[in-house]
């Protein structure tokens, strides 16, 4: 998948030029929850961790992307002390970074990497996190549709088997909250899970 190559076509379906519904939702029930660093991986053009840094006590929000456009583009819409744009791969984030964030926002991140690297995903985020951090995430669990199956995709959907199964069942987090939000982008709606993780050390 050329990630970069959509976004220098305008191609990106996904971008709703908004951030995700149910994060904002999740922002207003818990304000003064979320503190220190926080990674948004796969960001995009931003708009999710524009929002963190706006509506959270967030010390640092650092928004990362493959696609340099992605973070071009992010840069025009979104400029704040408290916000960084940075091209990194989650799966090979600098050493320094590791072990350093104190919250991940996950969103179309995970639904968007070949279902082969879930493993590799689960364990990017567990060494991105500090001790005890918090992966705050919405899987997009159902996203198919006459035009996306099962085992085409970006995006692959998954299930909340999967979930505990990948992130509980290998020892590195566990569930704090879950629940399916009330609100989402039009056409989403029922077809995601909001899922609060605690990363376990180790
Ligand atoms: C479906 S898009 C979602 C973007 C954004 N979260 C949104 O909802 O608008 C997936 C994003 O993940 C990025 N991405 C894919 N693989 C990545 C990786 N290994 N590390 C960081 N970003 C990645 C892509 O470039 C793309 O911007």
């Amino acid at each position: 998948m050329d990630w970069d190559q959509h976004y220098l076509d305008e191609h990106t379906p996904w971008d709703k030029g908004e951030a995700a519904p149910p994060l904002l939702e999740w922002l207003s029930v818990h304000p003064g929850k979320i503190q220190g660093r926080v990674l948004v991986p796969g960001a995009g053009r931003g708009h999710d961790a524009a929002a963190i840094v706006a509506e959270t006590e967030a010390r640092e929000a650092v928004a990362i992307d493959i696609s340099s456009t992605a973070l071009k583009l992010a840069k025009e819409l979104y400029c704040d002390d408290r916000l960084r744009f940075a091209r990194e791969d989650l799966f090979d984030l600098p050493e320094d970074e590791l072990g350093s964030y104190d919250w991940i926002w996950e969103h179309t991140c995970f639904c968007a990497i070949d279902p082969g690297l879930r493993e590799d995903y689960v364990a990017a985020v567990h060494s991105a996190l500090s001790p005890g951090g918090h992966l705050l995430a919405v899987f997009y669990l159902d996203p198919y549709d006459d035009e996306h199956q099962p085992g085409g995709g970006p995006p692959h959907g998954s299930s909340l088997e999967e979930i505990e199964k990948r992130f509980v069942s290998s020892g590195k987090f566990k569930i704090l909250e879950s629940y399916v939000p009330e609100k989402s982008y039009s056409g989403r709606e029922e077809l995601e899970q909001v899922v609060l993780l605690k990363q376990i050390p180790g």
